[in-house]
């Protein structure tokens, strides 16, 4: 297990991608969390990480409102690593200077490791430690088994001009004399560019070197461990009171059932809330999961039934934010109904509610809430208050008046791929384990205008031939490939049943009846997002199959929009 002393925490400096640094780390197996930059230094010297590393920034560090870098850090005796802004906050908080460079340097650039003049550690002497003359340096750890030349992602305007006491420059680019420097003794070490980046050839290496032989850390941040972990902390938590689970369909709730499950058994009640804007199909699969005679779950499954009361709620509205306001508060109105049936039923109050809260929801969010359940190794993890764009936190609950349930989020320090492993490890199908992403709201968004039960069938039976023919697509890609994410394959796939009707000739016929949209996007975090170059002969076959096969359908259109400008759903 990934005990506390084994985490490696993130400094976030405000990097426009903080959370990929720590997402390298965990791809080596070494559990990382992103901390803000005013961190509580206090605390950290209590249960101290492993090692530290730095994130990029976009300040300068002269800046009135830099981050600033709390000195301490780097005097806890913790490995560091410094990356752009890191390097640079390290250097002035170690007496070293920035200095603006003449040229920015951004994107790809040549570095040279400085190996080839044999020079000792020892203190420099100033005059030989300015920007054009820095001091080259034998071995560093960082770059063992790396090339003396290698491209390097830059991004910066700033670098370090003059090296701190104690440091050696070990790395330089045509523009940044200093592009890496260390102080070995003191196990500080830092780079101008940016080595999370896959843009970086050598990147991993360079990580792998310091997580490794520089803070000797052991990559033990497994699946098993982390899904053991996990348990153990559930169990300790929830001692023998009662959880209750809203089970969507979704990856991120079916992980926490599965792990729930394995965890507390039948104190666990999953509540799957059908309101009948699933995916053909998916319903079916939910409860064969986890309530069907070969389930792997022993849970206490209810599958609620309203459909009826959605689409009732739903009809005459068109309004795209105020069918969302009627699902989520039907949604929610629905699941406390079932918990007091619950408790009526078992005679038992229920004290928690688990939820599918994923790491980049807590980043996302800004928000830290302490006394859940995290992942591995039972300490909350801490948003970061330096990221970007702050939204409000999308699982917050309206609790009813008088009703309250602690939360349970046991995914909570997960990122998505780490969840998607995590429930392959516990037991769950491919097919739900590597769902395409899919709104809370279901159909109704992909339904212009009014929801009705006449529009949902046939966009429901469009969708599932879209979905049968792009599955097949992305599964030769992972085929080919041996990627399942690689960069051609189509993130997310589906149809769209638009407020209109065409003219149309089937046989000898007219045929006045609804278009189907195609949607199709290569994407990777839904932020932006391209429309997938799909073959002609892809497309010919899902088009020529939704109008043969589904009624009241005579065309089919490709959204060729990208995001930027468009959204990927089309409410
Ligand atoms: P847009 O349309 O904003 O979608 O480009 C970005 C991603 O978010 C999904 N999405 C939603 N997910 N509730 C959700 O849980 C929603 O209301 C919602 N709206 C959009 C969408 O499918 C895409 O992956």
């Amino acid at each position: 297990m990934s005990n506390n002393n084994q985490r490696v925490i993130v400094v976030d400096f405000g990097a426009q991608y903080g959370q990929l640094i720590a997402r390298r780390v965990r791809d080596l197996h070494v559990y990382s969390e992103l901390v803000p930059h005013d961190v509580n230094v206090q605390e950290l010297r209590a249960n101290p990480p492993a090692a530290i590393i730095l994130s990029g920034g976009p300040a300068s560090v002269y800046a009135e409102d830099a981050p600033a870098l709390n000195p301490a850090l780097l005097e806890m005796g913790v490995p560091v690593l410094g990356f752009c802004y890191g390097m640079q906050a390290m250097a002035q908080a170690l007496g070293g200077e920035v200095a603006h460079t003449d040229i920015a340097e951004y994107g790809p650039a040549e570095l040279t490791v400085l190996g080839n003049a044999v020079l000792t550690d020892a203190a420099p002497n100033s005059a030989s430690h300015t920007s054009s003359h820095p001091t080259p340096h034998t071995a560093s750890l960082l770059f063992c088994e790396t090339p003396t030349t290698q491209t390097v992602w830059m991004s910066h305007r700033d670098s370090v001009g003059r090296l701190p006491k104690g440091f050696v420059a070990t790395a330089s680019t045509p523009t940044t004399p200093i592009a890496a420097m260390e102080c070995a003794s003191r196990k500080l070490y830092a780079t101008q560019f940016h080595p999370e980046v896959h843009h970086t050839s050598y990147g991993n290496i360079m990580l792998a070197h310091f997580l490794f032989d520089v803070a000797k850390l052991e990559p033990n941040w497994t699946m098993s461990n982390i899904a053991d972990a996990t348990i153990a902390a559930v169990r300790k938590q929830v001692g023998t009171e009662r959880v209750i689970l809203g089970l969507s369909g979704g990856v991120d709730s079916s992980v926490v059932a599965a792990l729930l499950a394995k965890a507390i058994g039948k104190q666990l009640t999953c509540v799957f809330v059908n309101h009948g804007l699933l995916r053909k199909g998916e319903p079916e699969e939910v409860e064969e999961i986890f309530a069907g005679a070969n389930s792997n779950f022993d849970v206490d499954f209810v599958h609620v039934h309203a459909e009826e009361q959605f689409l009732a709620g739903l009809a005459r509205i068109k309004e795209p934010e105020r069918k969302r306001q009627i699902i989520g508060s039907t949604f929610w109105k629905v699941f406390f109904h079932e918990a007091e049936k619950i408790k009526q039923r078992t005679g038992e109050e229920v004290k928690y509610l688990a939820q599918g809260t994923i790491y980049p929801d807590v980043i996302e969010s800004g928000v830290s809430r302490s006394g859940a359940v995290s992942a591995a190794d039972g300490s909350a993890a801490t948003g970061s208050k330096q990221a970007a764009t702050i939204k409000s936190h999308h699982n917050l609950i309206p609790f009813p008046k008088g009703v309250h349930f602690d939360l349970i989020e046991p995914l909570r320090n997960l990122f998505k791929d780490e969840v998607r492993a995590l429930g392959t490890s516990l037991g769950l199908p491919d097919s739900l384990v590597h769902r395409q992403p899919f709104p809370g709201p279901g159909l109704a968004v992909r339904i212009i205008g009014e929801v009705t039960f006449e529009k949902l069938q046939p966009l429901k039976d469009a969708d599932a031939i879209v979905r049968e023919e792009i599955d097949a697509y992305n599964e030769t890609l992972f085929e080919q490939t041996g990627v399942r994410d690689s960069e051609r394959a189509v993130w997310q796939y589906f149809a769209v049943l638009p407020d209109i009707r065409s003219v149309g000739v089937m046989g000898d016929e007219r045929t006045y009846e609804r278009p189907i949209i195609l949607r199709a996007v290569e994407s990777r975090d839904a932020m932006t997002a391209d429309w997938a170059r799909l073959p002609h002969e892809l497309l010919a076959r899902i088009s020529s199959r939704i109008v043969a096969e589904v009624n009241g359908i005579n065309r089919v259109a490709y959204d060729i929009t990208s995001k930027p400008p468009g959204t990927i759903e089309w409410e």
